[in-house]
C-alpha cells in the first residue's frame, strides 16, 4: 500500500489501520473501498496532479482511523447505534485528525480534511463549517464514504438498492452533499443527475 516514500510515521499510521482490521474488518474495507473511489473521482473534479490525487487517497484511506479509539462493543453493535452510542462514535473525525497530526509530512493537510469529513454543506454539522468552509477534499470523501456505507451489508440491513442510494443523494444534496461534487459523482457512476441539475445553480451563501 505504502510507497517508497514511506516514513516511519507511514508505517505507523498503517499500523493502526491493521488494527483496525482486527477490531472490525468492515472499516477496513470501507477504508479502502473509499480510497479507490476518492482517486477515481478526483480526476474528475480537475485534480490531477499526482501530489494531489497521492493526499486525497491518503486522507481517503484514513478518514475513519479515529475509529480505532472507539470500543468494538459499539463498532461492531449488530444493531443500530444508540444516543449515547452516537456520541462516542461522532468523536472519531477528531480522534482520527489527532491521530495523523503526528505524521511530519502530510499530518498538517490530511488532518483538517479527517476532521470535517462528516460536516454538511449547509452549517448544520458537527462544527457548523457552511460550504467551502469545509475542506473540498473533505466534501468529496464525505460522498464516496456515504455511497459505501450504503451498498455495504451490514448486521442490522441489507446493503441499500441503486434507487435508494439515489434518492438518498438526491434528498441530501445541497445540504449535506456538496451539489456540484455529487453531479460529478452521479457522472462517474453512469447515473442520470437530473434530480440534482433540476435544482438551479448553486447557492453558496450561508441562510441567516
Ligand atoms: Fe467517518
Amino acid at each position: 500500500m505504502m510507497s517508497k516514500h514511506s516514513t516511519y510515521l507511514e508505517e505507523y499510521l498503517e499500523e493502526l489501520l491493521e488494527i483496525i482490521t482486527i477490531k472490525d474488518e468492515y472499516t477496513k474495507n470501507h477504508s479502502d473501498n473509499v480510497r479507490a473511489m476518492a482517486i477515481e473521482l478526483g480526476p474528475l473534479l480537475g485534480i490531477k496532479s499526482e501530489y494531489a490525487l497521492d493526499l486525497l487517497g491518503r486522507a481517503a484511506w484514513l478518514h475513519d482511523i479515529g475509529k480505532i479509539i472507539v470500543s468494538k462493543t459499539i463498532l461492531c453493535k449488530p444493531s443500530p447505534l444508540d444516543a449515547s452510542d452516537l456520541r462516542v462514535m461522532n468523536m472519531h473525525p477528531l480522534y482520527g485528525a489527532e491521530l495523523v497530526r503526528v505524521d511530519k509530512r502530510y499530518g498538517a493537510t490530511i488532518s483538517p480534511i479527517i476532521l470535517y469529513h462528516h460536516e454538511w454543506v449547509d452549517g448544520s454539522g458537527q462544527y457548523g463549517l457552511f460550504a467551502s468552509e469545509i475542506p473540498r477534499f473533505s466534501r468529496i470523501i464525505s460522498i464516496v464514504d456515504a455511497y459505501d456505507a450504503m451498498v455495504s451489508d451490514r448486521p442490522y440491513r441489507e446493503p441499500r438498492t441503486v434507487e435508494f442510494i439515489q434518492s438518498e443523494f438526491c434528498r441530501y444534496s445541497g445540504s449535506q452533499f456538496d451539489r456540484q461534487i455529487l453531479c460529478t459523482f452521479f457522472g462517474m457512476m453512469g447515473w442520470h443527475a437530473d434530480c440534482l441539475c433540476q435544482m438551479g445553480p448553486v447557492d453558496n451563501r450561508r441562510q441567516m
